[in-house]
């Protein structure tokens, strides 16, 4: 009889211990714990939201997490508890079959997630990640949409565009000139020609004579992707060239209207994408090793989305801003 309550108390004391662990550990938190919401944290907005539940539907957390610890170096910025006010449930996942996506969103364009998507394979070789191909193409636009906020507002904006400065800057400039204007774009051919040619090429391709010495070959303006920068972007790199490369700081040597007469003329020279083969660019992501159909689908919902105006590098493809390069 004796030992049988000396089992009690210890049967009593075990729960005891158990019920204060998962109070410390759980409960308290949970309740007591409230971070504010930090700047990264997202709210979503109805697309992406159904985006995110595709992600879990699809178990996505199963094989990828989102939380980078000061231990994963070289996974990109580390996370903080603010980030998660709007995650819930929370889909932080525990393996790292695939990697860390905290700080997927702009890492690629929305065309190299459908490919990926449907055939990982298409854009990276030897890749263990199944395909997704059978998702609808209402799932695969939400699902894109949610990855590309992941970790947006932590990293760099999707695409460089001009610091502030120069935008203030380039407004005044183009207060006096239009760089829309085919007799600008003119003048600047004139001077591209004297100034860039030898190393961006007679037609801008980026194979300019002096560009067979380079070890980082002058930037090819015909690429599509440059259809994405505004007047402001173009005169900022102009302006101010790019470190690290033998692309000179053009404002040390020619005016600010010589510079707007080159956004006129540099403008005009990205082209709008094609299947082409050889020709393979950013935005020709989707050409690759998919269903013709598949593709037509990513650029008919692609036109759809800036019909309606909203703003994006791929806006640069719509009818009206072709119009406005001719
Ligand atoms: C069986 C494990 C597995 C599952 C499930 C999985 N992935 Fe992956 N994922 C990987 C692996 C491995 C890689 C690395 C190779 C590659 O990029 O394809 C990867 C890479 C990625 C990348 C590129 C990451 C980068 O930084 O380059 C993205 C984006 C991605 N996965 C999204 C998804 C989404 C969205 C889902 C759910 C629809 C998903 N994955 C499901 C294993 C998986
Ligand atoms: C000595 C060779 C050289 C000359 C001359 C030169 N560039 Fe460049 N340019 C480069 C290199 C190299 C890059 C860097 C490409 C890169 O970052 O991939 C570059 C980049 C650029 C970029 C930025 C592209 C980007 O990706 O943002 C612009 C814009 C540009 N050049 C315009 C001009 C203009 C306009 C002129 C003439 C006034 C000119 N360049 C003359 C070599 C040159």
């Amino acid at each position: 009889m004796k030992s049988n309550v000396n089992y009690l108390v210890a049967a009593v004391f075990v729960a005891l211990i158990f019920f204060t662990i998962i109070y410390v550990t759980a409960i308290l938190p949970a309740t007591t714990f409230t971070p504010n919401k930090s700047d990264v944290a997202w709210e979503y907005s109805s697309s992406e939201k159904r985006g995110r539940d595709v992600y879990r539907r699809e178990g996505c957390f199963y094989c990828h997490t989102q939380f980078v610890r000061y231990q994963d170096r070289e996974m990109g910025e580390m996370v903080k508890a603010g980030d998660y006010v709007f995650e819930t449930p929370h889909l932080l996942g525990t393996e790292r079959t695939g990697p860390d996506l905290s700080n997927i969103g702009g890492k690629y364009p929305d065309a190299w997630h459908w490919a990926h998507h449907t055939n990982p394979r298409a854009v990276k070789p030897g890749s263990i990640m199944p395909s997704f191909s059978y998702l609808s193409n209402q799932d695969m636009t939400d699902l894109v949409a949610y990855l590309q906020t992941i970790g947006q507002k932590r990293v760099q904006p999707r695409w460089i565009v001009a610091p502030q400065e120069f935008r203030d800057k380039f407004h005044g400039v183009a207060e006096k000139t239009d760089v829309n204007a085919s007799s600008f774009a003119n003048a600047g051919r004139g001077i591209y020609m004297q100034n860039c040619a030898q190393c961006h090429g007679v037609t801008g391709k980026g194979n300019g004579s002096v560009s067979m010495t380079m070890q980082k070959k002058p930037a090819n303006f015909t690429r599509p992707f440059y259809a994405g920068y505004d007047d402001a972007t173009w005169y900022w790199r102009i302006s101010e060239g790019v470190p690290g490369t033998r692309m000179p700081r053009w404002a040390k040597t020619l005016s600010d209207e010589d510079m707007a007469y080159l956004v006129a003329f540099l403008k005009t020279l990205p082209k709008p994408p094609s299947a082409k083969a050889g020709d393979i660019s950013v935005t020709d992501y989707a050409a690759l090793d998919q269903p013709e159909e598949m593709n037509q689908n990513f650029w008919e919902i692609e036109a759809q989305k800036h019909g309606s105006g909203e703003s994006d590098p791929f806006t640069a493809y719509s009818e009206e801003t072709k119009g406005a390069h001719e």
